[in-house]
């Protein structure tokens, strides 16, 4: 199965696309994690995009997508993958439409996680994430077990994202608006559109997930 999670910055795609990968031994594929990779080892890629990361603007389409077709191919992926965070303009929609059919495989569902805008900067800005494993915690929503020890790993070291501040969530939400936005447009008419309340805590989210997949 290969699914599409798709929402704002700070709905809960990477929370919810990792359990899910989990349940359903599907790959998780970030763009933001690769991009994010790609500037701390800085790589041809990673200086071409680290400026538009800091800020909050899109990378360019062609990087993404070169990104992401050279991934989907690696064996991990023979499951489905789970798509976080892409596509986010309708152009990468269209070349993921291309890639798909070119290697013959589906698009089974999009997940569209749907949270107002006056929710998101305070998820993201509580927002820090196990130096080791990934795990993702929230200083309010979602804090780990024991404070300051990962609950999958127990390490003790966290991160925290460059771009998690207010000033830049703006301008990431502003991006996602004009950019990303359209495409609930190109994705409902195909009848794949799952589309959740993201509004609601993280295990209520989970289910909604569950039984708009349930089908599938
Ligand atoms: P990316 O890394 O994808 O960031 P984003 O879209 O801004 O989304 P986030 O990762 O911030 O949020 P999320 O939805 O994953 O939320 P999370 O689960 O962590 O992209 C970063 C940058 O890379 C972009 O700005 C761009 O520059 C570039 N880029 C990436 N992809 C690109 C592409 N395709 N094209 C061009 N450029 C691209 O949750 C957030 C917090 O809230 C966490 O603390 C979590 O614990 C908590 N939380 C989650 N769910 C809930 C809930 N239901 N209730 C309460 N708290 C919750
Ligand atoms: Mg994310
Ligand atoms: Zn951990």
């Amino acid at each position: 199965m290969n699914l599409v999670v798709f929402g704002p910055p700070g709905a809960g795609k990477g929370t919810q696309a990792r359990m899910l990968a989990e349940a359903r031994g599907l790959v998780q594929l970030s763009t933001g994690d690769m991009l994010r990779a790609a500037v701390a080892a800085e790589t041809d890629i990673g200086k071409q995009v680290k400026e538009a990361m800091e800020t909050g603007q899109l990378c360019p389409d062609e990087i993404v997508i070169r990104l992401i077709s050279d991934r989907v191919d690696e064996p991990d992926g023979a499951n489905g993958f789970i798509l976080d965070g892409f596509p986010r303009t309708v152009a990468q929609a269209e070349a993921l439409d291309a890639l798909l059919k070119d290697k013959n495989k589906d698009l089974d569902a999009v997940v569209e996680i749907k949270v107002d805008d006056d929710l998101l900067v305070g998820r993201i800005t509580g927002r820090f994430t196990c130096a080791n494993c990934g795990e993702g915690y929230h200083e309010t929503f979602r804090p780990p077990k024991r404070p300051g020890v990962c609950d999958k790993c127990g390490s003790t070291e966290f991160t925290r994202r460059e771009d998690d501040n207010e000033e830049t969530v703006r301008r990431r939400l502003t991006a996602y608006h004009s950019e990303t936005e359209p495409l609930v447009d190109y994705y409902s008419g195909t009848g794949r559109m799952k589309t959740v309340d993201g509004a609601q805590d993280i295990a209520s989210v989970k289910e909604q997930i569950e039984e708009a997949l349930s089908g599938l």
